[in-house]
């Protein structure tokens, strides 16, 4: 029940699937747990039911891919609590099309929201999450940054980019010896309000099913209970690294 103990910290995208589960773990293990995202209503929403396991947590309303958010932001952060242990970059989506469908302004929106916001918010965050000497970035990439897949160039180019812009992170924080880590999740078919859609219709759920050993679908606090434990001081010594959750599929 203390694995986050005295620990602040913020997760984007927290108001829907990984990152509502996240918050509610790590709000279960202690952490005071500031939720961001640039859904209002599902954001309260998310508040509200992390506040039913403990007080003290709250929301941020942020837009991952406006820098002068991520300013705001983390200025908030600074003045309510003067620390930040634990960045958790969640926020992202996907858009399913091919190369020749896919028009130039869907490609940048899908890195925007993908991976600039990962740069954004390690680029702000860093600073206030030196300060307390054992800072841990996780940033939520995916299968489709390992492995790719038709369809999908932009989300694929966005979360490979996150595997390596955190491998980045992590050594130009060991360089410096700020004590800040940074790690890499890469799920695979999680159901989440985002994929619900899809897994719903009975062909697209066999056709994942059939390439995934377990033979089901993940769930969100599957990937929540990986991130936690990236978040911890349990995994002091893990830095520069990846953890895939995708019931075996690059296995094969
Ligand atoms: P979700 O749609 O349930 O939750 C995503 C949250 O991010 C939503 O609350 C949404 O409002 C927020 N968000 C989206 N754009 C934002 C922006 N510009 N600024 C702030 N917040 C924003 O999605 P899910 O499935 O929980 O996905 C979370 C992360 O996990 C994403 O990065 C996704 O790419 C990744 N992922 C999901 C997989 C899955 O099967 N569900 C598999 C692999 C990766």
């Amino acid at each position: 029940m203390s694995r986050l103990a005295q620990k602040v910290a913020l997760v984007t995208g927290a108001a829907s699937g990984i990152g509502l589960a996240t918050a509610l773990r790590f709000a279960e293990e202690g952490a005071t747990v500031i939720l961001a995202d640039r859904n209002e209503a599902l954001l309260e929403k998310a508040l509200a039911e992390v506040r039913q396991i403990s007080e003290g947590h709250r929301a941020i309303h942020l837009d991952v891919t406006v820098e002068d958010r991520w300013i705001a932001a983390i200025r908030e952060i600074d003045s309510a609590f003067g620390r930040l242990d634990v960045l958790v970059n969640n926020a992202g989506f996907g858009r399913f099309r091919s190369i020749a469908d896919t028009s130039l302004e869907e490609w940048r929106s899908t890195l925007a929201v993908n991976l600039d916001s990962v740069f954004l918010g390690t680029k702000y965050a860093l600073p206030l999450l030196a300060r307390g000497g054992r800072g841990s970035i996780v940033n939520m990439s995916s299968i489709r940054g390992l492995v790719a897949g038709p369809n999908a160039s932009a989300y694929c180019a966005a979360k490979a980019g996150v595997r390596l812009f955190t491998k980045v992170t992590a050594l130009e924080c060991a360089e410096v010896r700020n004590g800040v880590r940074a790690n890499s999740v890469h799920p695979g078919h999680v159901e989440t309000p985002l994929t619900a859609p899809a897994y719903a219709n009975a062909d697209i759920a066999e056709e994942f099913l059939r390439h995934t050993p377990l033979g089901r679908f993940g769930q969100p606090k599957e990937i929540a209970d990986a991130v936690l434990f990236l978040a911890s001081d349990e995994s002091s010594y893990i830095t520069g690294s990846e953890i895939t959750i995708d019931g075996g599929i690059t296995a094969q």
